[in-house]
């Protein structure tokens, strides 16, 4: 079983990467600025996000050709988020899927631009779905809002505003929900919206990919102090000298493992009621057990 899921899930992927990989192709270039986007966008990050749009839409009997726009539109402002977050005025990091960081390459102003662009390009994207345009306008105003101040971009604020500091259990709670689970419902909840699903199945597919959101930050917590910077393709101990509160730091390492269990339960709880829910299932449970 699990096999076929992996297949299933490598066949996405290449559609996701063909997809990215001619957005901007045939667009004129400015300098080193497409290039810089391309650099970080092409460089292989597992592209959770935008698989989880994908079967999300088959899930809610959607067509997958349909949805890849609003998939490579999330997994473009996730490459933005990640360019920004490396920079030496917040995370201040090297090493990015395996690769020097974007500003390392192309300095720092390139790496803004780059990250502005790839923002911008998304909802370029998104106006591209062939679906009907209520759902287009729905997919817009949901990536807007989980995207921007009131999701990721707010957690990243709370993140950077709690350097140095302790935070109680709520205020991480919700820095996380903010920096990471937000982006990654739009995700899901765009996979719904592609395939017209109704608003209980949108709630539903929420509830999952909050959950699962949360499950990967804590993961991604653990890995920072457990993994290598080989295996991650990232700068490891990030967090220990940028003095952040993580679930780490304020569970212990068993702990945070713990509570990566309990939220993948509830993920895969909230599936309850789909007839197909099996891929999303193991994808909840193998994000879990995952070491990059
Ligand atoms: C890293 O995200 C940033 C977090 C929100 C934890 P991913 O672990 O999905 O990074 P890529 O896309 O595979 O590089
Ligand atoms: C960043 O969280 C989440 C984003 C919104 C980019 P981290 O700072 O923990 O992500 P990594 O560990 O650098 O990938
Ligand atoms: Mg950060
Ligand atoms: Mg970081
Ligand atoms: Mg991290």
């Amino acid at each position: 079983m699990g096999k076929d899921f992996t297949v299933l899930m490598s066949r996405d992927r290449t559609l996701i990467e063909e997809y990215l990989a001619k957005i901007f192709r045939e667009e004129s270039r400015y300098a080193d600025l497409q290039e810089a986007m391309e650099y970080s966008l092409l460089a292989g990050g597992k592209r959770i996000r935008p698989v989880l749009t994908l079967e999300v839409c088959r899930m809610c009997g959607g067509n997958l050709q349909s949805a890849l726009p609003f998939a490579c539109g999330v997994e473009m402002i996730h490459t933005y988020s990640l360019i920004h977050d490396d920079l030496p005025a917040m995370d201040d990091d090297q090493l990015r899927r395996g690769r020097p960081t974007n500003h390392v390459v192309y300095g720092e102003a390139t790496a803004i631009l780059a990250g502005d662009g790839l923002l911008t390009a998304a909802f370029e994207q998104l106006s591209k779905a062939e679906l009907p345009p209520e759902r287009v306008v729905a997919a817009v105003g949901c990536l807007a809002r989980n995207a921007g101040p009131g999701g990721m971009v707010g957690g990243q604020a709370l993140d950077m505003a709690g350097e140095g500091r302790s935070m109680t259990r709520g205020e991480l709670e919700q820095l996380q929900s903010l920096k990471t689970g937000a982006l990654i419902s739009a995700a899901a909840e765009l996979g719904c919206i592609a395939a017209g699903g109704t608003e209980d199945e949108r709630r539903k597919v929420r509830a999952y990919a909050q959950a699962l959101g949360r499950a990967f930050q804590v993961q991604d917590d653990i890995l920072d102090v457990t993994s290598t910077d080989e295996q991650l393709g990232k700068t490891v101990g990030s967090d220990r000298v940028n003095e952040k509160t993580t679930f780490v730091t304020a569970l212990g390492l068993e702990g945070s493992r713990a509570l990566v269990e309990e939220l993948t339960k509830q993920a895969v709880e909230a599936l309850t009621g789909f007839e197909q829910p099996e891929f999303l299932i193991w994808l909840a449970e193998t994000l879990a057990k995952r070491t990059n």
